[in-house]
């Protein structure tokens, strides 16, 4: 599997997984706004170039903020979200950030159990982040990795070769 940096020319494929994946996608514009921005933005395709997933990242001072993390229906459970998050904890090290945040939703087991198993620590909530169905509001738990030498050797991924 590879990483690649995301471009304009993949938002039509990254828009397709994006609404298959959440109820409330990003938008077109989110997209385009984050790659205006200078995010760190990257896809990842399978042998044959088949887009598979992405990540977009906010740095900050010594610090990141992953915004979005997917991973197309069809090939979640293989492990490539653990390869996108060892991809980025790598650059967070290469870049000096010594904390990895993200915010999910709390009804996000699935995510949540990844987030955990991977060695995130829930820090604390944010009331009503998320829109949600009839107008309601969901809560975001906010999740919290040290970044540094011990912290990117323990959560390397099982198979290390799950990215080259
Ligand atoms: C949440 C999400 C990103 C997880 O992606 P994923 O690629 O399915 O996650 P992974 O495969 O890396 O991990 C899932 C499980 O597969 C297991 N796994 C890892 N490597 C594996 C492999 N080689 N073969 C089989 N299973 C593997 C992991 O152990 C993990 O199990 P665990 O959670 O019990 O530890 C994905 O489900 C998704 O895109 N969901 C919709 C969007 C979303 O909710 N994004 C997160 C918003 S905060």
């Amino acid at each position: 599997m590879r990483l690649a940096p995301m471009t304009a020319q993949h938002l039509g494929l990254v828009l397709g997984i994006e609404n298959a994946a959440y109820e409330f996608p990003w938008s077109h514009g989110n997209f385009i706004d984050s790659l205006a921005a200078g995010h760190i933005a990257q896809v990842l395709c399978d042998p044959r170039g088949e887009l598979l997933g992405y990540l977009v990242a906010l740095p900050g001072y010594q610090e990141m903020h992953l915004l979005n993390l997917t991973v197309a229906p069809a090939a979640q459970g293989l492990g490539h979200a653990r390869g996108m998050l060892a991809w980025l904890v790598a650059r967070c090290a290469e870049q000096g950030a010594q904390q990895l945040w993200l915010e999910v939703r709390e009804s996000n087991a699935r995510a949540l159990r990844v987030y955990r198993h991977f060695g995130f620590a829930s820090i604390g909530t944010r009331k009503g982040y998320y829109p949600a169905p009839l107008g309601r509001r969901e809560d975001a738990v906010v999740m919290g990795l040290p970044i540094g030498a011990e912290a990117a050797a323990s959560t390397a991924p099982e198979r290390p070769d799950a990215l080259d």
